[in-house]
């Protein structure tokens, strides 16, 4: 399939689950979940074996976690941290393929560049359109000089892109990092990093009033 993620990309996640094991929620997710004066209804897309998804569910969120891989959504229905009578309900399915109800929160840590630049900007849409007023999202995007940036089939993002996928948010965090840590499989890896929490305006006049980056 054109512009699709290659094997490399696409295999399966059960070494990254393994080496991520026991790792905490994601930085800009605890951010996001904080930010909000009570817990509500969040998805977590590409949620693997649920370290965002547990921490949520955790706070007294309603969570709906998506991944594609069996093995990602069977590890995290199995995980000895998940809370007693937790709302959770977990799908195995490709994020393009996925549709929700409207969220307060949309969570996609680390995901993102793997839809490749065909899809990416149809799931970006989605995500702001299924966004509450007052909602978030939270998660990452990659930069030219990310190790993986010239691998086939990746959504690569310089500063100007990313800055015209804000538009219409509030900016809560834009912090471009670039550093020279293993990947979660051990292997050396340049990483060029956006994180990313961006909130949906409570109301347009919001936006007319300037508080929106
Ligand atoms: C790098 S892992 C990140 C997992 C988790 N969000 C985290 O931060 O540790 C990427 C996850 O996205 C999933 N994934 C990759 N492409 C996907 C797609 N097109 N649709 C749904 N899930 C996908 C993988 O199965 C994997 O669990």
């Amino acid at each position: 399939m054109a512009n699709a993620p290659d094997d490399s990309t696409r295999r399966d996640f059960a070494s990254y689950y393994e080496g991520a094991k026991g790792r905490p929620p994601r930085p800009t997710l605890v951010q996001a979940a904080a930010a909000f004066a009570r817990p509500g209804f969040a998805v977590d897309l590409g949620c693997g074996d649920g370290r965002d998804s547990v921490e949520l569910l955790r706070r007294g969120w309603r969570v709906l976690a998506i991944d594609a891989s069996e093995e990602g959504i069977g590890r995290l229905g199995r995980r000895d941290d998940l809370p007693d009578n937790a709302a959770l309900e977990a799908r195995v399915q490709r994020i393009e393929a996925a549709d929700w109800p409207p969220a307060d929160l949309v969570n996609a840590s680390f995901v993102l560049p793997l839809l490749g630049p065909e899809a990416f900007p149809r799931v970006w849409a989605r995500i702001g359109a299924r966004l509450a007023p007052g909602g978030r999202f939270a998660g990452q995007l990659f930069g030219p000089r990310d190790g993986w940036a010239d691998r086939a089939g990746l959504a690569i993002h310089d500063r100007s892109a990313v800055e015209q996928l804000l538009s219409g948010y509030r900016v809560e965090r834009l912090d471009e990092v670039e550093s020279d840590e293993p990947t979660a499989r051990g292997k050396p890896k340049h990483w060029h990093v956006f994180h990313l929490v961006l909130a949906m305006p409570q109301s347009a006049a919001q936006v007319a009033a300037g508080s929106i980056g």
